[in-house]
């Protein structure tokens, strides 16, 4: 297994590098955004089905035995591993000409994540990990942050359509009250990356899907940062809380913000 991971993660990280480019081609400009909305504040645009529909066929081709699960179009496969992609995530910041924004793709077994692609083509960022293998910028390696004093901390607060204002603003009041800096990007991908590569301390979103978090599972493991128990809670059907948190900070933001972490 742990060559055919090594070479999955090889071939899935050429693929998603293929779909980046795609995405970059598609971009739209900046001025009004540019798509249909799924949800309130929910953007859809042409570029999330094709990237999906490019991802699902490469990976079929590459590894027909694998299942496949996108934010798009569901689980279309099944197997004993499964690939879980987000085309685009931050698709709010894509829509408008915004760079942060990343393709997303991870790779589990049940409830266990192996591997992790994410490449934000406009940061020129690619980082990957393999479950015991680490954790990696554009090949160097990542980790969490050592700040261990909240008031020098930086903690980004996800929102998102199905949000409740009343919890994200008591959220964001106890983040502040802690002495913390906030603040919130629009792609729960990149901003638990973020705290993968010590770039910020904390990551919290009170509801968030399996493809906006699978491939950064394993970058924020190997990267030595704590996690709430997102699998665990209901995070591989349904919409789940996730915290994420350097370990220097992680008890006090999780005695904080009242959630578990592991
Ligand atoms: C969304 C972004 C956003 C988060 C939402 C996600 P999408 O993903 O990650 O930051 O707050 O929960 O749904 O729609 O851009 O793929």
């Amino acid at each position: 297994m742990k060559d055919s991971l090594a070479r999955r993660l090889e071939i899935a990280q050429t693929i998603v590098h293929e779909a980046a480019r795609i995405a970059m081609t598609m971009r739209p400009q900046s001025g009004r955004p540019q798509g249909t909305l799924k949800h309130a504040q929910d953007w859809l645009t042409e570029t999330d089905e094709k990237v999906e529909n490019f991802i699902s066929q490469q990976i079929q081709n590459a590894f027909p035995e694998d299942g496949f699960q996108g934010e798009e179009k569901g689980k279309t496969r099944t197997g004993t591993l499964r690939w879980v992609v987000d085309p685009i995530d931050g698709t709010s910041n894509y829509a408008r000409g915004r760079e942060r924004w990343c393709v997303s793709l991870g790779l589990m077994e049940g409830d266990k994540p192996l591997l992790g692609i994410v490449e934000a083509p406009c940061l020129n960022e690619i980082y990957t990990a393999r479950l015991g293998h680490g954790a990696f910028m554009n090949g160097k390696p990542i980790k969490a942050s050592t700040v261990t004093d909240p008031k020098i901390a930086m903690v980004e607060l996800g929102w998102s359509h199905v949000s409740k204002i009343d919890a994200f603003q008591s959220n964001a009041k106890a983040i502040l009250e802690m002495g913390a800096m906030i603040r919130t990007l629009g792609s729960g991908t990149m901003a638990l990356v973020d705290v993968a590569s010590g770039r910020s301390d904390g990551h919290l979103e009170m509801a968030i899907n399996l493809w906006d978090v699978a491939a950064a599972l394993v970058l924020l493991e190997e990267a030595g940062a704590r996690v709430s128990p997102f699998l665990r809670d209901g995070g591989l059907d349904q919409m789940t809380p996730i915290l994420a948190a350097a370990p220097g900070i992680a008890d006090r933001l999780s005695q904080t913000l009242n959630i578990t972490l592991l």
